[in-house]
């Protein structure tokens, strides 16, 4: 990956860039000033000027994870470094290092190509490499925390760059080190580690549906069984905006699964690495009956309860408002609270 090279440490820069093309909600925003950063030698000189200016900052992605104000005050950091390219491979595993700003699906697509199968699970999830280990996206019983090898970031506190070892990481469901210091790191190069021995993943309810009669599927059938899946429950972006899950599925205790299960038997849930229990906050949201409704310009999808949607014109403060309404019944109706799964900018 060269994105380092030929390249001049000073970024474009643009004054009130509109960002609703940036955000798969859709919002109208814009941000006060933009920087295009198209090679990490360019993110030292922006951090200094930031931290002497006390300047507010944050960076975006693909924008298919946050939720945008009408304006993004001070400076906004579009990452927009691409590039992968193999660095190693012996007997076990090859490794690939990709540029933050690269686009996750591409380079899903780019691995089965390469013939470098095991991410096909994780296919058509929106947003870029970059933001991937910082929620450990996951989906259809894989988490990208698994097959991560190391994280190159900015460190903006110490200003320097760093390499986290994905044990550093502390991936687990929905979580990193990253999201535990929000607003520190600026990861610039994703190093991905994938094992050659590969295995198909199809223990999860929707893909073992889709391949009851076919006991071994090969990567590119997964690929494609994931996107039409995906392609059939979440709306697209383009189409109508959201943000994938709203919620994260709430992790309870045994003893408060066992007492709702007793009260709920149609109770949605997965057993947890730790011991707990994960719930279907879908289902929780399905049952007080939110599915298909609206709020004025925003509402809940008609076809998964886990997805709230801008039907046009939406704010920020209208999905926030719609969103206390759905956690204050689940909370009524359960006891469970639900949190807020994309980025509140
Ligand atoms: N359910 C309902 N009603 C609904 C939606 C769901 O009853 O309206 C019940 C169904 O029984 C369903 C269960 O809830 O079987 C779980 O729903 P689903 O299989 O659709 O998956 P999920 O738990 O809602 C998670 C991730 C998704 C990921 C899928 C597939 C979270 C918060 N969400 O959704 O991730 O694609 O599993 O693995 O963990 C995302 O993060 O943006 C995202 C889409």
């Amino acid at each position: 990956m060269n994105s380092d090279q030929n390249t001049s440490a000073s970024p474009k820069s643009s004054l009130n860039l509109s960002l609703q093309d940036r955000n798969t909600f859709g919002f109208d925003a814009s941000a006060e000033l933009a920087y295009d950063i198209t090679a990490a030698n360019q993110i030292p000189a922006v951090i200094e000027q930031i931290t002497q200016k006390k300047l507010p900052w944050r960076v975006l992605g693909g924008g298919s994870n946050v939720i945008l104000p009408k304006v993004l005050p001070g400076v906004t950091l579009l990452m927009n470094i691409v590039g992968q390219e193999i660095i190693a491979s012996n007997a076990d595993s090859t490794l690939i290092a990709v540029g933050g700003g690269v686009n996750w699906h591409d380079f899903v697509a780019w691995t089965l190509d390469k013939d470098l199968p095991g991410l096909e699970n994780l296919a058509l999830i929106p947003g870029t490499v970059g933001a991937a280990p910082i929620q450990n996206i996951g989906a259809y019983g894989v988490e990208i925390g698994e097959y991560i090898d190391s994280v190159e970031a900015f460190d903006s506190k110490s200003h320097v760059f760093v390499t986290l070892t994905k044990d550093a990481c502390q991936f687990a469901y929905r979580d990193s080190y990253f999201k535990k210091n929000p607003h520190r790191y600026i990861v610039t190069k994703v190093v991905f580690k994938i094992p050659k021995q590969w295995q198909a993943r199809i223990h999860y309810a929707d893909l073992a549906k889709q391949f009851f009669r076919q006991s071994s599927p090969s990567p590119e059938d997964i690929f494609l069984a994931v996107c039409k899946i995906r392609t059939h429950k979440l709306p697209d972006p383009k189409v109508i905006g959201n943000a994938g899950s709203f919620f994260q599925n709430p992790i309870v205790p045994g003893k408060q699964y066992d007492t709702l299960l007793q009260k709920h038997p149609g109770l949605v849930s997965y057993p947890d690495a730790t011991g707990k229990r994960k719930l279907a906050a879908g289902w929780l949201i399905d049952q007080c009956g939110f599915k298909g409704q609206r709020m004025g310009n925003v509402g809940v999808y008609e076809k998964q309860a886990l997805v709230l949607v801008n039907h046009g014109n939406g704010t920020a403060q209208d999905i926030l408002r719609f969103a206390k309404c759905i956690q204050d019944k689940v909370q009524k109706e359960f006891g469970v609270s639900l949190d807020i799964e994309p980025n509140i900018l």
